[in-house]
C-alpha cells in the first residue's frame, strides 16, 4: 500500500528523472486498466445475479413482502452502477445528473448500513435523522451515495463494539448539510490534514483512496467536505451541498 511518505518520494523521482517519469506513468496507467478490467469482470457475474433476483419477483410475487427483499434488490442495483462506473474509468468529477429525492436517498443508505450492522450481529448503534423538508436535489445519485457510505464505513471502523454512528441530514436556505458522526478513535492532529490525500490510510487493508474520491465527488457538485474530530472522543464530517 502507498503510504504518503511514498507518494512525495515518488512525485520526486518523476521530477528528477525522465525515464523513472515514463515507468511510473506507464505503471499508473496499467494499474488504472486492472482495476477497470477487475470491476467489468465482477460486474459480468453481478449482472446475472441480478437478472436471477427480478426473475424470482416475477416468478413469485410474494417475496416482495419478504423483508429486506427491496433494500436487496436496490443494493445490488447500486453495485452494478457502482462496477459501471469504475470498469468505464469514470473518475470522481465526471458527474451523471438527474433530479431525486435527497431524503429518499439517505434513508435508504440509513436502512442499508443498518442492515449490514445487524447482518454482522454488531452492537454499535446506530441512528439516523433525516427530515423531509430536505427536497429534491440534482446531481450524481450514485457517487453521492457512495460519499455518504464511505463516511459511515469509516465511521465504522472507527469505533469500538459500544460505539454509536449519526447520519443527520438539513437544509439551511440554499444549502443542504449531511453530517456523519462518531464518537470513535479521532483522527490524531498531525494526521487530520492528510486524511483527504490518496493513499493516505491507517488501515492494514485500507487504500486510502475513500476520502480522497469523496472529496473530488463533493467538490465536482461545488460543495465542501470538512473534518472535526477530537482522538480518542470521536470525529464529525460535515457535507456542504449549495441546491
Ligand atoms: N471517522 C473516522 N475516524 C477516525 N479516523 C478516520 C475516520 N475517517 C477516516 N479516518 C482516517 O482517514 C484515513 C483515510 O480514510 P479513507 O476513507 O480515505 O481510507 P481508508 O478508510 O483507510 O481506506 P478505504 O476507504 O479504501 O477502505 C483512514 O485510514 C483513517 O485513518
Ligand atoms: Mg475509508
Amino acid at each position: 500500500m502507498l503510504h504518503n511518505i511514498d507518494i512525495n518520494k515518488m512525485n520526486q523521482l518523476m521530477e528528477e528523472n525522465k525515464d523513472a517519469k515514463q515507468i511510473i506513468s506507464q505503471l499508473l496507467e496499467n494499474h488504472h486498466t486492472t482495476v477497470s478490467t477487475i470491476a467489468h469482470e465482477i460486474r459480468n457475474p453481478l449482472t446475472l445475479v441480478s437478472s436471477s433476483l427480478q426473475v424470482m419477483e416475477i416468478q413469485h410475487p410474494e417475496v416482495k413482502q419478504y423483508s429486506h427483499w427491496k433494500q436487496t434488490m436496490e443494493d445490488v442495483e447500486f453495485m452494478c452502477s457502482l462496477l459501471n462506473e469504475l470498469s468505464t474509468f469514470n473518475n470522481g468529477s465526471t458527474l451523471h445528473h438527474s433530479v431525486f429525492s435527497i431524503e429518499k436517498l439517505l434513508k435508504n443508505i440509513a436502512v442499508s448500513f443498518a442492515i449490514s450492522l445487524d447482518s454482522e450481529d454488531s452492537s454499535i448503534e446506530f441512528s439516523s435523522s433525516i427530515p423531509s423538508r430536505l427536497g429534491s436535489y440534482t446531481g450524481d445519485k450514485v457517487k453521492l451515495e457512495e460519499v455518504v457510505l464511505n463516511l459511515l464505513r469509516n465511521a465504522k471502523d472507527a469505533v469500538d463494539e459500544n460505539g454509536t454512528i449519526t447520519l443527520s441530514a438539513d437544509r439551511k436556505k440554499d444549502m443542504l448539510i449531511i453530517l456523519c458522526k462518531d464518537n470513535g478513535c479521532g483522527i490524531p492532529a498531525d494526521k487530520i490534514d492528510t486524511i483527504f490525500t490518496p493513499f493516505v490510510t491507517s488501515k492494514e487493508d485500507g487504500t486510502g483512496l475513500g476520502l480522497s474520491l469523496s472529496k473530488r465527488i463533493i467538490e465536482a457538485h461545488n460543495g465542501t467536505i470538512s473534518v472535526d474530530s477530537i482522538p480518542t472522543k470521536g470525529t464529525t464530517f460535515t457535507i456542504k451541498l449549495p441546491i
